[in-house]
């Protein structure tokens, strides 16, 4: 089995369908929030999942945050470490240390609207289509090689919570196959372009 380590930071939708997924190969060995009030923590712990929480605001800053953060991870010995709504911009010592075998998953058809407020952003510029990317996790935000991209349309009278709410159903399907990819070794990122030896299912879907 492959060890896999989530962070949160709130409710934890895509943490939750990785979970339910049952990913053959995978062990959901921690969950991992900066917010003590992150709704996903109590989900995690009824299913018998460990938990931990690191609160941002207890440290002077984000290397000393980061550098605890670490270690709380490392404790577990993650194979991978997954974002899933992990709202902190990580130290490029941090994301060195989980290069190719940290993930993410932006909800934005990355490189455009990186950043927050990626669905009213898209909805300003006048975009017909959205989406979200998962990618691998490199020191510049929301940047690294991509995995896996779905699009949904912008509909005329959309609000950015209608936009994300549609969006958010096409990440419950990419990241979970994403997770499993990468637990098999179909998955891998050499010299910065990623490698899918088989792509996956739910991209073929799309
Ligand atoms: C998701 O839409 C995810 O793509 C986004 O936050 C939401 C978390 O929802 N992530 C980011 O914006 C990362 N910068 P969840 O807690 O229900 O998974």
């Amino acid at each position: 089995n492959k060890n896999v380590v989530i962070l949160i930071s709130g409710r934890g939708s895509n943490m939750q369908s990785i979970v339910n997924a049952n990913i053959i190969g995978a062990k959901i060995v921690a969950v991992i929030s900066n917010r003590p009030d992150a709704g996903g923590l109590a989900w995690a712990q009824e299913r018998g999942i460990a938990t931990a929480v690191l609160n941002h605001r207890d440290f002077d800053n984000r290397e000393a945050f980061d550098a605890q953060l670490q270690q709380v991870i490392d404790a577990y010995q993650p194979d991978l470490v997954v974002l899933a709504g992990f709202m902190r911009i990580l130290t490029a010592n941090f994301c060195l240390h989980y290069q190719n075998r940290m993930l993410n998953i932006h909800p934005s058809l990355l490189p455009s609207f990186k950043g927050l407020h990626t669905h009213q952003a898209a909805i300003d510029a006048g975009c017909k289509l959205a989406g979200c990317t998962v990618h691998f996790v490199t020191p510049e935000l929301d940047h690294g090689p991509i995995i896996s991209q779905g699009a949904v349309p912008i509909l005329p009278d959309d609000s950015a919570d209608d936009l994300a709410a549609r969006i958010l159903t096409v990440e419950h399907q990419l990241y979970p196959q994403a997770v499993a990819d990468f637990v098999t070794g179909r998955l891998s990122v050499q010299d910065g372009k990623v490698i899918n030896a088989q792509p996956t299912d739910a991209q073929n879907k799309l």
